[in-house]
């Protein structure tokens, strides 16, 4: 079904939405994802519907953790809906509140992982444990349990987690065996995200020039592998830079490593060579003696200082891009006609260290207005473009991390299969 197409007219409606949105000190401090989702729950509302909202917030593992309610932001997705929003405390025993909604009412369900079920693993049980395989079982017919429960809430599901899509999971994918193939059907969000997926991947224009950041090859790496056989140009940068500068012997001070990914990091270099892509490292850092990463600050009396990347004295880690470095990735991005940017180059919370990502992104501007097509996945790509202004200087914004990259893999998403077949 498609969503333009049903008529929510005294239906209730059961959305999954992903408003795993950053919190810090009780506040919303990026709205990207609440504000993806306002046209499907607006859609559903001005349709005489009646909306049930679910999603997930971080990585509570089956535990119930006050810092990951999802109470904290119903007074954000109130206002941003122009709607008063209930709130089910439980969201596994919402029947009530569900069964008392009237159309134009809204029910936000507490977070979804407070539940065990909702990711279908067991919990308190080793894999290596021999009853680990039972247990999982046990917990796959919980999660079909759970996911019932929540189907039972509504006349029909619209699965708008763009940025969950990619899990198998009892709210994402499960919940849809429970609704006829006429009352369940993909959010607007979802089919924007999809077709941007599909512009940048049917239609590559080239130089296509993928920039990807972070701390860890490993987590990137199946990415890296699949860009590689897509992309002209491909920069690597943030901290995955000291675990390739440490494959070639690189003094590396005490920047992240990850010493068991070296044989990793000259793979990808060699691979990038046996397909002609020109792959992009940064040479000089932006280091640092003490730096505080949860409150994003350079520790009193802590010296920031420039150094060549695999020249980094013990004492420093590295923690942006340098001069250099930006210059390289600036002139990298100069003429791309595709990008795709996922990850900043650095700890571009604090302002000593924003000078790599805001490169990046100034580049990425102007490629744009020069006629590129540019996508930004990512928490953290995108809460950079949105602090240096440059959101409406770049194609498209996903609310995308992980699921961008496996679109962009070519995957099939279980969030969309769940619903396409
Ligand atoms: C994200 O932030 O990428 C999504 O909300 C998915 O979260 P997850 O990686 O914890 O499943």
């Amino acid at each position: 079904m498609k969503i333009q197409d049903y008529n929510f007219a005294g239906k209730k409606a059961i959305v999954r939405v992903d408003f795993n949105v950053p919190i810090q000190d009780g506040k919303i401090t990026d709205m990207t994802r609440i504000n993806g989702a306002l046209p499907t729950l607006k859609l559903i509302l001005e349709g005489g519907g009646a909306l049930i909202i679910m999603s997930h917030m971080g990585k509570p593992k089956g535990k119930v953790k006050a810092e990951l309610s999802l109470g904290q932001i119903v007074d954000a997705v109130s206002k941003a809906l122009g709607a008063p929003v209930k709130f089910a405390e439980d969201c596994g025993k919402a029947q009530e509140a569900a069964k008392a909604l009237k159309p134009g009412e809204v029910l936000l369900l507490e977070n979804l992982r407070f539940y065990p079920e909702e990711e279908g693993k067991p919990v308190g049980i080793d894999k290596e444990d021999p009853a680990y395989e039972e247990a999982k079982k046990a917990m796959k017919a919980s999660q079909k349990e759970f996911a019932k429960t929540l189907a039972s809430y509504a006349d029909c599901y619209v699965m708008d987690a763009f940025g969950t899509a990619h899990r198998k999971h009892a709210s994402t994918a499960v919940i849809a065996d429970y609704f006829d193939a006429d009352n369940k059907m993909l959010g607007l969000l979802m089919e924007k995200e999809v077709q941007a997926v599909d512009a940048v991947l049917s239609n590559i224009k080239r130089p296509f020039v993928a920039i990807m950041g972070g701390s860890k090859v490993s987590s990137k790496i199946g990415i890296i592998e699949n860009l590689l056989g897509k992309v002209d140009k491909l920069i690597l940068c943030g901290g995955m830079t000291y675990t390739f500068a440490k494959a070639h012997g690189g003094e590396i001070g005490n920047s992240i490593v990850e010493l068991d990914k070296l044989d990793v990091a000259l793979g990808v270099e060699e691979l990038a060579k046996k397909n002609g892509v020109e792959l992009v490292l940064g040479i000089d850092s932006v280091c640092c003696t003490d730096y505080d990463f949860a409150t994003a600050t350079v520790k009193d009396g802590a010296k920031v200082e420039v150094f060549e990347s695999n020249k980094i004295p013990a004492e420093f880690e590295g923690l942006d891009a340098g001069p250099k470095s930006r210059e390289k990735f600036a002139a990298a991005i100069k003429g791309a006609k595709t990008i795709l940017w996922n990850g900043p180059a650095g700890c571009f919370e604090c302002d000593d260290f924003t000078p790599g990502s805001r490169a990046i992104g100034d580049a990425v501007a102007e490629a744009t207005a020069e006629g590129a097509f540019s996508l930004i996945g990512g928490g953290d790509s995108v809460a950079c473009v949105n602090k240096f202004g440059l959101a409406d200087k770049v194609s498209y914004i996903s609310t995308g991390g992980g699921a961008l990259l496996e679109a962009i893999e070519g995957k099939v998403l279980p969030g969309v299969a769940a619903i396409q077949g």
